[in-house]
Parts: structure tokens; sequence; C-alpha cells
């Protein structure tokens, strides 16, 4: 095929060079140029044309929003319910969903399924894999068909990677939903770029958009996520789609959370939880009641009334506090954010007397569960303290584990954090009686003479 006439373009500063650099000329910045189509064949770049198009073009009449036609678009739910909540009530015809996750997470698991219950309720569909051949796939899909997707083996699949092949299967099966796993394996003829560059990513996250906007297709589109935790082909395609879902927990382990991180057609507040098992992904309904059945009653165990978000949920969290030859001694935690439990064991040093500056620290958000709020700092705080002292919170009688929430500010205070009504009511709910929070103690070091010694006042 003839190549297009491309350009590089600096993602810093915008910068228009007609060959790679590894170093922009403009800003200097590293590797920061990438191959783009040439905008209608002008060498020189976007600018110099839309000046003379807008002394050519009429001008266009704006339209007020209430004589503008708005129909609500129809869903087309994929049965799997908590995916569907996310996405706002289903799949939305002509959009893209962008669902990113590390490698191992279920991604494939996920899309497949939700193929397979589609196709098994009648509705066309196409699973395209740049990733495994079809041979891989059915496999995953035998597992699924007995499982959690009957219907699964219905699938149409197309193991392909180049870009224009893709789009003229579109093009020709015209289906209603179809998955794209994953968009950093298919790559456009026309651009040089290694597929999964910035470059070629985009091309394909735009191209896909247009046959799926003209064709009404609802497309998923499967993106791998760097080790920083960003969607690879990263940023460049967040603005681009219609909603973003993140999957995230530890492939090791059972569970996982599904997240909107961006909707169009929904609220980005919600999270789904469900459970790797052998026939696929099952939705978990009662997960804080699973938390907490499971939580320890051993000292470095409380549990956290958090908000997934906005929904209550109930989680363990789990410290251990073990002397270290270590200069400086560890700190690893797995479900919270590092500079907060760095900024915990600061203020417990310096407001609440429990110094842990010569031993290593670990914490743990059971369950594979990621908790990145502040309302976490307390749960932390006390996990840390009856671990460093060796003392089961709330005290050894009592048959409940403890619960808390609230945020730790830097001069020891309890601030308050938000949906302070709902946890307490799920932490109550699930038979936690006894619950630490900014309303029961005022500063952290009350909230520890509290708990590590049993007198904890009742939640409401
Ligand atoms: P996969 O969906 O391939 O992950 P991704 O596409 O995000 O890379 O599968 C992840 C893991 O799930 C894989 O190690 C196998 C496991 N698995 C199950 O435990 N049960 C199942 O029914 C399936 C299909 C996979
Ligand atoms: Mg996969």
């Amino acid at each position: 095929m003839a190549r297009a006439a491309t350009v590089h373009v600096c993602s810093a500063c915008g910068h228009v060079s007609a060959k790679w650099h590894g170093q922009c000329p403009a800003c200097e910045e590293w590797n920061t140029l990438t191959e783009e189509r040439s905008p209608a064949g002008t060498r020189t770049g976007a600018r110099g044309a839309s000046r003379s198009a807008r002394v050519a073009s009429p001008a266009a009449r704006p339209a007020r929003l209430r004589d503008v036609r708005a129909d609500r678009a129809p869903r087309l739910p994929t049965g799997i319910g908590e995916l569907d909540r996310l996405l706002g009530g289903g799949l939305v015809p002509g959009s893209l969903v962008l669902l990113g996750g590390s490698p191992g997470i279920g991604k494939s698991t996920l899309t497949t399924m939700a193929l397979g219950l589609l196709e098994g309720a009648g509705r066309a569909t196409l699973y395209v894999s740049g990733e495994e051949s079809a041979a891989q796939i059915r496999l995953r899909a035998e597992r699924l068909h007995v499982g959690a997707a009957p219907g699964a083996l219905d699938v149409p699949v197309l193991a392909e990677t180049d870009l224009d092949t893709v789009l003229a299967t579109l093009e020709a099966e015209r289906p209603e939903v179809c998955v794209i796993d994953s968009v950093q394996t298919l790559a456009a003829g026309d651009l040089s770029g290694a597929p999964g560059t910035v470059g070629q990513v985009r091309e394909v996250a735009a191209r896909i958009m247009e046959v799926a906007k003209t064709r009404g297709i609802a497309v998923l589109l499967v993106g791998h996520v760097t080790k920083d935790g960003t969607l690879a082909g990263p940023r460049v395609l967040e603005h681009l789609v219609d909603c973003v879902l993140q999957f995230e927990g530890e492939r090791e382990r059972t569970y996982r959370t599904l997240r909107a991180l961006k909707n169009r057609f929904g609220s980005t507040n919600d999270v789904g939880v469900f459970e790797m098992r052998d026939g696929g992904l099952v939705e978990v309904l009662d997960a804080s009641a699973r938390f907490v059945s499971e939580a320890t009653r051993a000292p470095g165990s409380v549990v956290l009334a958090a908000m997934e978000g906005s929904r209550p949920l109930l989680v363990e969290v789990q410290a251990l506090v073990s002397p270290s030859e270590l200069v400086p001694p560890r700190r690893v935690c797995t479900g919270i954010d590092r500079n907060r439990l760095a900024l915990v064991l600061a203020v417990l040093a310096r407001h609440a007397g429990v110094a842990v500056g010569t031993a290593d620290v670990f914490v743990n958000v059971v369950g594979g569960v990621r908790v990145d709020e502040p309302g976490a700092d307390l749960a932390v705080a006390l996990a840390v303290a009856s671990a460093a002292r060796g003392v089961v919170l709330g005290g050894e009688s009592s048959r409940a584990p403890l619960a808390a929430f609230g945020e730790i500010g830097l001069t020891g205070e309890l601030r308050s954090v938000a949906h302070h009504d709902r946890r307490a009511e799920e932490a109550a709910k699930f038979g936690l009686g006894a619950l630490v929070s900014p309303d029961t103690a005022p500063t952290l070091r009350e909230a520890l003479r509290g708990a590590l010694r049993g007198g904890v006042r009742a939640a409401a």
C-alpha cells in the first residue's frame, strides 16, 4: 500500500516536524514525537490551512438547546449486572468504551462473557483479537460457555492485527457489538510506527470510532495498562472514547474491581466487584459481608468502612510491624497509596506516640481491593498501631471486628470524610458494633487510646 503523508508531532509542545527526532527540536523534550497522518496533505501543519478555511467557509447557524433533538440512546444490556450498572444501563450503539487493566486481570474474560451473553440474546457480535489465536480464544470460551456465559462458543472471532482488514470486516459483518482485544495490537499499515506506539494507538482508535459512529456499532476497546497504572497508549485515548473502565486487583487473587473513570452516558461514581472463578467472572453483590466474615481477630487487623464510588464497602486492612535491620526499613503496601502510608506513619510517631522508625511496616487491603481515599487513613493507623503493640483492636473479648474510617490531618486531628452516615450504616448492618470515626474521637491519639483499650463507643 502507498504510504500516506505523515508528520511527527510533539505531544508536549505541538511542534510539527517532517522527520522523527528522539528529542523535540522545539521544546527539547525526549521521546515526545509521534507519527500522525498529515492533515489534508499539507506538510506544514494545520494552522495555515485552518486560517484560510475560516475565510472561505460560510457561517454555521447555532441551534437553541431546546430545539436540538436528543433521542435517548437505546441500550444494549450485556447481561453482566455490575458492568451494565457501571455503563449506565448497557452499551450505547455507536459508542466506544475503553476497558483498561494489567495483563491477566480478566479483560478478555469479561469481554468474551459480554459478547457470549449478547450473542445468546440474539445480538450480532464480533470478537477481534490481535493477541491470541482463534484456538486460544476458543479454549477460554469453552470454560465460559459452561460457566458464566452460555453462548460464548457462538461468538464470531477474527484473529487479526491489520487495521484495514478489521475495518473492512466491520463494514462487511456490521455487528451490533464488537470487541477489539487489544487496541495496542492492531496497526495501520500506512503508519511506520510499531503497534502500541502512541501514534498507532491513536490512529487505530480514531478509525475504529469512525466506523462505529457511522454504523452504530458499540465497541469495547481493550487496552493494557502500564506499570505505573496509566492506560498505555495512554491519555491519548481517554478524551476520544465515551467511557473509560478500569479493571483493578491482583491477578493472583480472586477479587477484581471494575471502576468507571469516565462516562459520557452514566455516572463515574461507581465500582463493581467481581470474583474470578473457574467458569469466568462472577459478580460479588455482597462484598461487604464477604470481607467482614473473612476478617481476622488478631493484632494488626481492622475493618475499614470505605466508599467505593457511591457504595459503601467494608474491607479488612491488615498491618504487620516487625523489627528491621534495614536502613531505611521497608514500607510495603498493597491497596493503599505509599505516600498516604508515609503520612500516617509520620503522624502516628509525632502525635500519637507510636514510632515504627526502626521496623518494617507492611499494610495490605485484603482481597486485592484498592482504597485510594483519605477516609482510609484512620483504619491504616489503627492497624499499624495494633500490630506494633500486639493488641487486638476493640479488646480481645469483643466478637465482631472493630470498624473505622476518617482522614488524618497533619496535626494529628481526625477530619470528617464524605458519606459518613452511609459508612456507619454499612458497619452497623454487618454487625460491627464498635466504630471509630471523626465523630467518636477528635484526634488520632484519642481514637487509639479508645481502640487499643477496647472502650470504643458503639455505632449508631
Ligand atoms: P484473561 O481474561 O485472559 O486476562 P487479560 O485479558 O486481562 O490479560 O484471564 C485472566 C486469568 O483468569 C487467566 O490467568 C486465567 C483466569 N481464568 C479463570 O480463572 N477462570 C476463567 O473462567 C477464565 C476464562 C480465566
Ligand atoms: Mg487478554
